[in-house]
């Protein structure tokens, strides 16, 4: 061996968790950045790749060779970056971890000061971009930053918290808070900062640090509509206290577009000469269950999503089944209700309400089956 390795240290005081997929372009110059920004901390580093077809994993194992300090935990028929972050932070003994990107986005400058704050008793430090000193303008497309922007509206709402990147995918925290509060995350997606202080077991100590947000080194963006579809659905549930189901929560949204579909099918199809009303409102039952079965299908069980002719037909097939129970179901309710108390719109709503959750529940047994 040509250079001397310094001896590790007993143990360290941070881990960096860097969730990867596909960033093997990146890893060297990101351990040799972190490693001159970091001088005299005692640090390690996490790795966490859902097992990059670019051989990141290889890569990350082959530095941890020569140098401790560097792990991977490569993970098999996984993806996901929260879940990726949370595993990372779990693996750790460390008393501070910190979250930061492979791709050189992030600025590692500001680590040392942001482990100060925890020093100096702080709960949670988050990168920001939004802060004095901070930016986004270098790599964000303005689609993006605007989807930023209005992601964060609403995450402010829904988590009544004050500080300003809640998007954020750099940070660094007492590992404690995350050990606390672990079996609550949810590991699908990108909204790890904002899950974890929706999901605190006590108030926390935020502060922030702005930083500029850079362009990637090397490789792509993995963010698409789905994380963001992803990112809205745990906002949702949160503003209902954690109470609804994301994936319900989506499911209704997608049934009040079909009733949407269904007047409007209904008043185009009276323009047809001859078509009497019945027709119509036969017409329009088929077309708002067949698109509300697609529509579920692209975001509501985007998971399990259906796909060639022979699963879609199939699927279409069991989903007309399950709402024609469901309809039978939601009069059920309605009559059963309004024979008790004769009030219309209340006994009208638990047959819409009754219907939905049967609908729900079965779609998910029989129609969108994850497995
Ligand atoms: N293990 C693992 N599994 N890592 C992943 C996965 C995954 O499924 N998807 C993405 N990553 C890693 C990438 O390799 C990268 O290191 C980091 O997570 C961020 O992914 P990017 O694909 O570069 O995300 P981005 O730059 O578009 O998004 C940035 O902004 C978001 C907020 O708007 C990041 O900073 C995000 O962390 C942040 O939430
Ligand atoms: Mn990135």
């Amino acid at each position: 061996m040509e250079t001397e390795k310094k001896a590790p240290p007993l143990s360290a005081e941070l881990t960096l968790v860097i969730p990867t997929f596909n960033e093997r372009g990146n890893l060297r110059e990101l351990i040799r950045r972190v490693d001159a920004a970091l001088t005299g901390v005692d640090w390690e580093m996490i790795v966490v790749d859902d097992n990059s077809p670019d051989g990141t994993s290889a890569l990350a194992k082959k530095i941890s060779h020569d140098d401790p300090r560097i792990r991977c935990l490569r993970r098999v028929n996984r993806r996901g970056l929260a879940g990726a972050c949370i595993e990372g932070m779990l693996a750790s003994s460390a008393p501070v971890v910190a979250v930061m990107d492979a791709d050189l986005q992030h600025d590692e400058a500001i680590l040392p000061k942001m482990l100060q704050k925890l020093r100096a008793g702080c709960d949670l430090v988050v990168g920001s971009r939004h802060v004095e000193g901070g930016s986004a303008e270098d790599g964000f497309s303005a689609r993006r930053a605007a989807m930023s922007r209005f992601a964060h509206r609403l995450a402010k709402r829904a988590l009544n918290a004050d500080f300003s990147d809640l998007m954020s995918g750099f940070f660094m925290l007492r590992r404690e808070i995350v050990e606390d509060c672990a079996p609550h995350l949810t590991s699908s997606g990108f909204k790890i900062l904002a899950d974890i202080v929706a999901s605190a077991q006590k108030p926390l100590k935020i502060e922030e640090v702005g930083y500029m947000f850079r362009e990637r080194l090397e490789g792509e963006s993995k963010f698409d509509i789905k994380v963001g579809l992803d990112f809205l659905g745990l906002m949702l549930n949160k503003a209902s206290g954690g109470r609804i189901p994301v994936r319900f929560i989506f499911f209704a949204l997608v049934g009040a577009t079909g009733v949407a579909i269904h007047l409007a099918t209904v008043h185009l199809a009276l323009l047809v000469p001859g078509v009497s009303f019945t027709l119509a409102q036969s017409v329009a039952v088929a077309v708002a269950m067949t698109s509300n079965f697609f529509i579920n299908n692209v975001i509501t069980y985007r998971d399990a999503q259906l796909k060639g002719l022979g699963p879609i037909l199939r699927g279409i097939l069991y989903f007309y089944a399950v709402c024609a129970f469901g309809a039978v179901a939601n009069v059920g309710v309605a009559t059963w209700l309004y024979n008790l108390y004769p009030v219309v719109s209340i006994s009208a709503l638990a047959g819409v309400i009754m219907g939905s959750v049967w609908n729900f529940t079965l779609s998910s047994l029989f129609v969108w089956r994850n497995d």
